[in-house]
């Protein structure tokens, strides 16, 4: 498919910002057609976003020009963009949680009759909108309650009550479920069809294949590729955003199992029902499954932060069934949990504090204490060796980017070479050179003969490292399969419910 070679909706010519220390934005020029889908991309700290708040108006450029559908545009402020018919829906949406959809469709732009705002004909409006659009949302659910799904739907309603012709969405898939992104893709392309225009910020490598019509990719605040989606490749894509050749999805050579570290028999918590399964030394166990099928509850489950309510879990044979979070990172349990801000990292605390958190009782500690220079030896090693952007180990945590807070983490829990290490979502949000540099390591670490049991939404991710890959489905393993009987098409389907064997008799054929 040819993407339009209509006239520019927007063009920007020689945009350039600086920030103090940062040229954020060097001379860039980007050309986005109407009725095409524009991708642009670029790592973390490419300049995606300062590029896209000049657009619109929330930023002034140093120098450079912008054109709103063929007009001059110098916007002062984002309303100014709004008149002149665009609309972005940011990272974290901007709506009033306690009103309701339509109240937050309209609001600043009510429908009025005899100077009152006219509910009637704001609910209708949302309804006549969402169904043109295919945006299905209850115009009366109050805003506070939707899944994120739905609002993010809720701010592209909004953009088009005030009849934005040009919508700009920065990494508006970051807080999506797989089905929630395939749903906005839907909506994007019809919005499309019908002449609007999207310029779509991401650094996700798939969904711009899958929905883009055209890619423009910044590295280091400058525009390194323009490229035709349909002539392109995930392999150019990412050579171009990271500066290197970067091999995607490659799949790593099996490990050689040893002893049984990790032994479960029929564990039962809430959301999880008779879960076995085993895990050996220099071996990498994948769960795969869509999210939401007890993976995560089984992983708190063996790291100690849900009770299990019925079977037993050991660990290097000793039973840990009912032992505390404390007591299993004793026993030799390391533990990376999806959430790195909630539970695994402290924000006001420094880089080096984290990195040595939990190595209270390690050699890196003297009499339980840390010693300072210590702390800061241990931590310019780790963030040498996992390549941590940080100024300095001093600095707090929260002026981490999400990829460098999960290279800290990972290389925090790798450092204390437990024997088994639980591992959820490893490169979740974390830019691709970085990703090959986390699965190396994990791949380093299984093959000095730790144990990894590994939890992972990606397929491919699964597919390049896992050694044994189970699949999870309403709180059950419901299949088991080699690493090269796991196809994405086998794995795909078991994921949906369809496993044609059950793991039982997989594992006692092994
Ligand atoms: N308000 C700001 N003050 C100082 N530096 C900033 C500011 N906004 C962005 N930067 C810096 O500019 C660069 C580009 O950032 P950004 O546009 O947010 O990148 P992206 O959206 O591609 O991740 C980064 O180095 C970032 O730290
Ligand atoms: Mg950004």
């Amino acid at each position: 498919m040819t993407p339009p070679q209509a006239d520019p909706a927007v063009e920007l010519r020689g945009i350039t910002k600086r920030f103090p220390g940062t040229l954020a934005n060097d001379a860039v020029d980007l050309t986005v057609r109407r009725g095409e889908i524009h991708a642009l991309m670029g790592e973390n700290g490419a300049g995606k976003s300062t590029l896209m708040s000049i657009l619109y108006g929330m930023t002034r450029a140093d120098a450079g020009s912008v054109r709103v559908d063929g007009r001059e545009a110098d916007f002062a402020s984002p309303s100014d963009a709004m008149a002149a018919g665009l609309g972005m829906v940011h990272q974290s949406f901007k709506l009033f949680d306690s009103l309701s959809v339509a109240e937050n469709v309209v609001y600043a732009a009510e429908p009025r009759r005899f100077g009152l705002v006219d509910r009637a004909a704001a609910r209708r409006r949302v309804r006549e909108l969402a169904e043109e659009h295919g945006l299905a949302v209850d115009p009366d659910a109050r805003v506070g309650d939707l899944p994120v799904g739905l609002r993010q739907r809720v701010e592209i309603l909004k953009l088009l009550h005030r009849g934005a012709r040009t919508l700009i969405l920065d990494e508006p898939t970051a807080v999506l479920t797989p089905a929630e992104a395939d749903a906005l893709f839907a909506v994007l392309k019809s919005l499309a069809a019908q002449g609007r225009t999207v310029i779509l910020v991401t650094h996700k490598l798939r969904e711009v294949l899958e929905g883009s019509d055209r890619v423009t990719v910044l590295r280091d605040g400058r525009v390194v590729a323009r490229l035709v989606t349909a002539e392109t490749s995930a392999d150019k894509i990412a050579a171009a955003m990271t500066g290197r050749a970067v091999e995607l999805d490659r799949v790593h050579a099996p490990g050689t199992p040893g002893d049984v570290v990790l032994d479960v028999s029929d564990l039962t918590t809430d959301g999880v029902r008779e879960a076995s399964l085993t895990v050996r030394a220099g071996e990498i166990v994948g769960i795969a499954g869509v999210a939401g099928n007890g993976q995560s509850e089984l992983i708190e489950a063996l790291a100690g932060l849900r009770p299990t309510t019925g079977g037993r879990v050991s660990l290097l044979d000793a039973d840990i069934t009912h032992a505390s979070a404390t007591e299993r990172r004793l026993g030799g349990l390391a533990y990376v949990p999806e959430d790195r801000h909630a539970v695994g990292t402290a924000p006001a605390a420094s880089v080096a504090e984290n990195l040595a958190m939990g190595h209270h009782r390690t050699s890196l500690s003297s009499r339980g204490l840390l010693p300072p220079a210590g702390v800061r030896a241990h931590a310019r090693q780790l963030i040498d060796r996992f390549g941590i952007k940080a100024s300095a180990p001093e600095v707090p945590a929260s002026a981490l980017s999400g990829g460098n807070l999960q290279k800290l983490l990972i290389g925090r829990e790798l450092a204390h070479e437990a024997p088994l290490l639980l591992v959820e979502q490893p490169t979740r949000g974390v830019d691709i050179g970085a990703i090959q540099n986390i699965h190396d390591q994990l791949i380093a670490y299984r093959d000095a003969g730790h144990a990894v049991l590994l939890v992972s939404a990606e397929l491919s991710e699964i597919r390049g490292l896992a050694d044994r890959v189970l699949v999870m489905y309403e709180g059950r393993i419901t299949a088991s399969y080699d690493k090269n009987e796991a196809d994405e098409r086998t794995l795909g389907l078991a994921m949906a419910g369809g496993a044609t064997r059950e793991a039982a008799a997989v594992e006692a054929v092994d």
